[in-house]
């Protein structure tokens, strides 16, 4: 759609996903960029190496991973304005070893086995059947592949009135999951957590996400909007951020890589932990 042609009405329906291809957000998987670092060096890729990155949004982590190794990047995304707007900024940097496609995580179109890492971020948390979507992700990945998954958990109980906010913000009922839902839900036969660590939000406190909005408005092609609209977009934007504030100081994330057990492998009796 043509941002001139854009009405208050159409921001007013418009989720969270939909708000980051108009506005040309960044959106990072939680840690941002140490996260993504975090992964390629755990997973060891290198040149050679084919990964699929699950639900790019505006391209942050196949950039940031193109900057790293330059190895055959595929990124897809079922929201058409944030993929542009990845391609964009990709082609900018002179980056054309990234692909990216609109496609569904539900029905990866891709062959068995293709992937040497599938990063999956914090999109499982968006689905309704996560054991589907992770399906498809183990079934594009080869045997001796990695799957990353960076998925947000509650460290506090949110209240049903800040959940009930956030599931509509993002257009997804969500259940408050738990670290201990996450670790139960990839206990799965002959995979197994490879490398994990856990961590909590940052506080951003008023003064930073009212500087943080007026910056990310004052973009060019936002300038084009019909006055009315504008403020339609700053009022709910910032509603936005305030409560993404406020829901993820309740919250942590995990970085895990997982790997399929190898066959021959007998389990590992005097296992070990990180000493002081
Ligand atoms: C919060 S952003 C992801 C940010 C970051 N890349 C990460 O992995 O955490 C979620 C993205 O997933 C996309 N998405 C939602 N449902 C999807 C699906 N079924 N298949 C692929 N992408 C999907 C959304 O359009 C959005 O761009």
């Amino acid at each position: 759609m043509e941002i001139e042609k854009i009405t208050s009405k159409d921001i007013n329906e418009m989720d969270y996903n939909q708000l980051i291809g108009l506005i040309k957000e960044t959106n990072r998987p939680p840690g941002g960029r140490k996260t993504v670092f975090e992964i390629i060096n755990r997973a060891c890729i290198d040149r050679e190496s084919n990964v699929l990155e699950i639900g790019t949004s505006t391209g942050f982590t196949a950039i940031e991973l193109s900057k790293l190794v330059k190895c055959k990047i595929t990124s897809i995304d079922i929201n058409e304005m944030s993929l542009k707007e990845a391609q964009d900024r990709s082609l900018q940097e002179g980056f054309n070893n990234i692909k990216f496609i609109k496609a569904d995580v539900n029905n990866l179109p891709f062959k068995d086995s293709e992937f040497d890492l599938v990063i999956v971020g914090n999109v499982l948390s968006l689905m309704s059947n996560k054991e589907k979507a992770f399906g498809e992700c183990r079934r594009v990945c080869k045997r001796t592949g990695f799957i990353a998954a960076v998925p947000m958990f509650y460290i506090e109980k949110p209240s049903d009135e800040l959940v009930k906010n956030v599931s509509r913000a993002i257009q997804v009922n969500i259940t408050p999951l738990y670290k201990k839902d996450w670790d139960d839900f990839f206990k799965i036969p002959d995979l197994e957590v490879y490398w994990a660590e856990k961590y909590k939000f940052d506080y951003a406190d008023d003064k930073i996400i009212k500087g943080f909005v007026e910056d990310i408005l004052d973009r060019e092609h936002l300038k084009k909007l019909e006055k009315d609209t504008f403020e339609t977009l700053k009022r709910k934007y910032t509603d936005y951020m305030f409560l993404f504030r406020d829901n993820l100081s309740k919250m942590g994330f995990c970085i895990i890589l997982l790997s399929n057990k190898m066959i021959w492998e007998d389990p590992e009796l005097y296992t070990s932990f990180k000493s002081d």
